[in-house]
């Protein structure tokens, strides 16, 4: 296995046969994962590719990772400007995925205290709470046929809702899954794609996006002004906002500032951990001894009860495939950064304005840092194995900018898993699965699976 402490150096392979003025824009749009995963076998770690006036390098070896993320972490910022948002800053505005300088730190103090470890236990219970409710919707679907991947994004959206802002959006959940969809692939889209029109022109996108996010922003406000009128205080991220004051000021967040905030958390505090669950389904479906082995520390574990946090220190298996799923199906493939002037890494110099993706992807199954890294082996994360190289496994991002929700998904991801395992068997009910990048990384047509209750009074064993 390489050694990242040697300081490697790279040579920054430029990726031949770019069109005059669009770039390499064709073949990245129609499949961006797997062609940053090709150019990447065949140019290497450190490589280039333009997309229209948009210059990309793309980065898959974890020195230049640590570099980008961690150590050089002030010379890489992020990719959005607050006067002229493209990309999720469209649809996020100024929240803590999308903001920079004093603002995002200022808001990332208010809000990292939601995901301290102390309020895990309570939030575990409550996530267990919204997954008993779906799993008895399930009751009634019998031994049939489910969309897996559609179904983990009610699951994750219902406890995002129920843990943050104390409110059940179950009654709404078809128009949000709807109006994140056509949102969140609208600012994908408006990425890579240069001939993608503002906002205000009147075309049926546009139009459609508008509604969309009239429909997110009503939904955030009504959440808000019920709040403020019940005088309700919880333990949860809605009462941190409400009450945060700058300490210079005492100025409260704004209306703006608020729903920015807010539907930050409900976007990037779902969408992800449900792609997580249903890639761990499809991993799991498609590996039976794996799966035979999960279901047993299950039962043993659980003997039939709903889990607790407490619970999960028990379950080093169920967690190992979690961990396992995020390296091969990383939900965030990539990391965006800009640099705000020339910068010097790897033995090369990129100029000042130069777009990074750091490619989690690529990262996560570099043969040089991953024995057999395309093989489903969760083994290699329990204990006595090997860790892995530094800067090699980032599904959560590193430095300044890293996820703020890692403590929350991993309580989430393998109490849900645990909870679920404990009483259904699942089993593929689809040829064909095929990944597809939409700011996260997702099942294309979702995952069909079948439903087979393992034990029929409820109780285990
Ligand atoms: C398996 C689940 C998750 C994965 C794989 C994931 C991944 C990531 C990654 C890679 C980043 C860094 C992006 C960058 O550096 O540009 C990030 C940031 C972020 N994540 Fe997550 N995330 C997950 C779950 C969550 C949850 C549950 C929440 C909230 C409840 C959350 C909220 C955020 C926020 C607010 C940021 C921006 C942090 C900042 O810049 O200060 N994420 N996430």
């Amino acid at each position: 296995m390489q050694d990242i402490d040697s300081k490697p150096t790279f040579e920054l392979k430029d990726v031949p046969g770019g069109l005059p003025w669009l770039g390499h824009l064709r073949a990245f749009k129609d499949r961006p994962l797997h062609t940053m995963s090709e150019w990447w076998c065949r140019y290497g770690d450190a490589l280039r590719f333009r997309l229209g006036p948009k210059t990309v390098h793309l980065f898959s070896h974890p020195a230049l990772a640590e570099t980008v993320l961690l150590s050089q972490a002030d010379q890489f910022g992020k990719v959005y400007e607050e006067q002229r948002p493209t990309g999720l800053a469209l649809v996020l505005g100024n929240g803590l995925v999308t903001s920079s300088g004093e603002v995002w730190k200022r808001h990332r103090r208010i809000i990292q205290p939601v995901f301290h470890r102390s309020r895990m236990a309570a939030m575990a219970d409550r996530m267990a709470q919204v997954g008993e409710q779906r799993l008895a919707a399930w009751e009634g679907y019998g031994e049939g046929r489910v969309d897996i991947a559609a179904e983990m994004m009610q699951l994750t959206l219902e406890v995002i809702s129920q843990t943050m802002f104390h409110t059940s959006v179950a009654q709404h959940m078809d128009q949000i899954s709807h109006s994140l969809h056509v949102s969140l692939k609208y600012a994908f889209d408006s990425f890579h794609n240069p001939l993608h029109l503002p906002v205000w022109v009147p075309t049926a996108r546009n139009r459609e996006f508008r509604r969309a996010l009239q429909f997110m922003d009503n939904l955030i406000y009504d959440l808000v002004s019920a709040r403020r009128q019940s005088g309700a205080e919880y333990d949860d991220l809605l009462s941190l906002l409400l009450h945060a004051r700058d300490e210079e000021t005492g100025m409260g967040l704004s209306d703006q500032e608020l729903r920015d905030e807010a539907l930050t958390i409900f976007a990037a505090g779902h969408e992800t951990t449900a792609n997580a669950l249903a890639w761990t389904w499809y991993l799991l479906a498609t590996h039976p001894e794996k799966k035979a082995h999960f279901h047993a520390e299950v039962d043993r574990v659980l003997q039939g009860r709903t889990p607790t946090a407490e619970d999960l220190q028990h379950l080093p298996y169920t967690r190992a495939i979690f961990d396992e799923s995020l390296r091969l199906y990383p939900p965030v493939p990539a990391i965006q950064r800009k640099t705000h002037a020339p910068s010097t890494l790897g033995g090369f110099t990129l100029p000042a304005q130069a777009i990074v993706l750091v490619g989690l992807y690529n990262l996560h199954r570099h043969p040089a840092f991953w024995p057999d890294p395309e093989r489903f082996q969760p083994e290699r994360w329990l204990e006595g194995e090997r860790t892995p190289a530094r800067g090699a496994y980032l599904p959560f991002g590193a430095g300044p900018r890293a996820c703020v929700g890692t403590h929350f998904a991993t309580v989430e991801g393998p109490l849900l898993m645990a909870l679920i395992g404990g009483r259904y068997d699942m089993q593929l009910a689809q040829e064909q699965v095929e990944p597809e990048v939409m700011v996260t990384l997702r099942p294309k047509n979702g995952i069909r699976m079948t439903l087979h209750r393992r034990h029929k009074t409820g109780a285990a064993m």
